[in-house]
């Protein structure tokens, strides 16, 4: 009964909002656009759903929770590659682009997950690894044979006799050597991550053709956009300046947007984008505000949206940078994109923690309550929402003990590089227990069966022990749980125009504990209220609220507004006059 009324009191408030709502195109950033309306949803496939017991998701168990996922609301989904790779960093390293990993099926699959997700309404973006490929592809394969092989100039390469490479860092090197020596023709090649994902090279129009007929041969197949990965970091200054000292704990400017990225990513945009209606994001784009709009300013023709590193890259826990750092980041990119451009907004991926455990509270008594929190953070922002699979439920970090128990490239590297240097290996597992991007990555928790109902077999990564606890099947029973709230506040933003395109204003600005913002768009005014802490707060918003109604709250129990205090993560999202 109580949840019927409230379930009709939301439809009633989402509706009537909508029937007044007009969005006047008069900026770029108030033009309609469906990947703007969209929410995008992550699927991690080796983590998802495995059918065959082999203990890796595969396409096959995708296709058997669309049910699941277009239960959840959301438009569109992001997976992460399924291309043929020898799985050095788990698909992003491909050795070819036109084949399904066969861990993860067959191309009839993928051809059957398209039409079941298209069927649903669901639309399906692919992540396009194009800064680098895997050693075993062809391309390198042909690249290292010789120095007059047609593919050389696929990479970058130096020859032994002038020297030894200017020194370029890696982010996976097990050497932490971006350059690495390769007997066969005597020349070293340039890996920005690991050995076995050599980066391409972008000034050759040769590999440029290449890449945008596979872009042609997965559109034409009907899917609907790319994310681009670590394409940020393609161009690079072929002349090899030595770069300054240190300039490791920048890397993003060293690396990113180099001389002719943008040339590179307009002539994409001519060639393919622009031949079809998808979604384009990038991955990262530069360090600043400013550098993120010069890859999606509409009139610059190149990409629809990007994310940016800022906020994640802020630090450990937001026990340790504070909430003020992080209002600042995300009003910071707000203003610089109030009129032009468009981002994404997310707070955790396949490369991160989990959500709950680095901006959230993971304790049993404000596990929900802060999940929840988040989760209307991400949706009441101005940007298009990107969601990561198990955050609806509110997944914890692992913490793993042993090194033993990692499989990412990322962290065995770095131990074996700090262990072969003598340094601390004990702290540097501590600190991954809240950093790792296996946090990130352990298999999703249908139920509470053996392995959490992900597989029949051995999982490739333990699973959390929590999934007694904290599993899908449970919270569909329970009207409360995270999982239905995030649908809620799915169909919060779809009802409501002014969360997608309502201009952004931060209100009570030096609060250390709440994050108050408001979205307004044609006299329509959404107040929204974030509790960041585990105590009783108040807040100060020189606003008058007049006559005010409750869209959505996490604590589940208020309708009005009365006075200016917020309970431990305590959540509001409320129309205002
Ligand atoms: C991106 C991916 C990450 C991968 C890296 C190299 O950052 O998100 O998972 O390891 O690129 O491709």
């Amino acid at each position: 009964m109580k949840k019927s009324i409230v379930t009709m009191t939301f439809i009633f408030l989402a509706t009537n909002l909508i029937t007044s709502q007009k969005v006047e195109p008069t900026t770029e950033a108030l033009q309609k656009k469906w990947w703007k309306e969209a929410t995008v949803y992550q699927i991690y496939p080796r983590s998802f759903k495995d059918t065959d017991g082999d203990g890796v998701g595969d396409l096959k168990g995708i296709i058997s929770k669309l049910d699941y996922i277009k239960s959840l609301g959301i438009d569109a989904v992001w997976l992460n590659p399924i291309y043929e790779s020898p799985n050095d960093d788990n698909g992003y390293d491909i050795s070819n682009y036109r084949a399904i990993m066969k861990d993860f099926g067959t191309m009839e699959d993928f051809d059957l997950l398209l039409k079941g997700m298209h069927e649903r309404g669901i639309k399906l973006i692919m992540d396009l690894v194009v800064n680098h490929s895997s050693d075993e592809h062809e391309w390198f394969k042909q690249a290292r044979s010789s120095r007059d092989n047609p593919y050389r100039n696929y990479y970058h390469w130096w020859p032994a006799e002038k020297g030894k490479p200017p020194y370029r860092w890696s982010f996976f090197d097990v050497n932490s050597d971006a350059w690495k020596y390769d007997a066969q023709t005597n020349s070293y090649y340039l890996h920005y991550f690991s050995q076995k994902q050599p980066d391409l090279n972008w000034e050759n129009p040769n590999l440029r053709e290449e890449v945008y007929e596979i872009m042609r041969f997965w559109l034409d197949k009907g899917i609907d956009g790319f994310r681009m990965d670590a394409f940020q970091f393609a161009s690079k200054d072929t002349t090899w300046p030595d770069l300054p000292k240190g300039f490791e704990k920048n890397i993003i400017k060293y690396y990113g947007v180099g001389p002719h990225l943008h040339d590179y990513l307009q002539e994409m945009n001519k060639e393919v984008f622009s031949k079809y209606d998808i979604m384009t994001v990038a991955e990262g784009a530069g360090s600043t505000p400013e550098d993120a709009l010069l890859f999606v300013d509409l009139d610059r023709k190149e990409l629809n949206m990007a994310y940016h590193f800022e906020s994640v890259d802020i630090g450990k826990h937001i026990s340790d940078f504070g909430l003020e750092k992080y209002k600042a980041i995300f009003s910071r990119y707000d203003e610089t994109f109030k009129d032009k451009g468009w981002l994404s907004i997310f707070l955790a991926n396949h490369d991160q923690p989990r959500m709950v455990s680095k901006f959230g509270n993971e304790t049993p008594e404000f596990r929900e309550l802060s999940s929840k929190m988040l989760t209307t953070f991400i949706y009441t922002m101005r940007g298009t929402p990107y969601y990561y699979m198990g955050d609806e439920i509110g997944m914890t970090n692992i913490r793993f003990d042993s090194i033993a128990d990692y499989n990412d490239v990322d962290t065995r590297n770095k131990y074996t590089n700090l262990k072969n240097k003598g340094g601390d290996t004990l702290a540097f597992l501590e600190e991954q227990k809240q950093v790792s991007r296996e946090n990130g990555r352990t298999p999703m928790q249908w139920d509470n069966t053996e392995n959490s109902g992900i597989t029949t077999g051995t999982p490739w990564l333990k699973v959390n022990p929590n999934y007694d606890e904290i599993n899908i099947k449970k919270q569909e029973q329970d009207p409360e749980s995270i999982l239905n709230y995030f649908r809620k506040t799915v169909q919060l933003r779809k009802n409501n125009l002014v969360l997608v395109y309502g201009k952004y204003s931060l209100l009570d600005k030096e609060n250390p504990d709440v994050f108050a913002y408001l979205r307004e768009l044609d006299g329509k005014r959404v107040l929204v209220l974030l509790n960041f802490t585990d105590k009783n707060t108040s807040y100060n918003l020189n606003l008058k609220l007049g006559k005010n109604e409750v869209l959505l709250n996490n604590y589940n129990d208020t309708t009005k507004v009365k006075n200016n205090k917020l309970r431990p993560y305590e959540s509001l999202v409320i129309a205002i006059e």
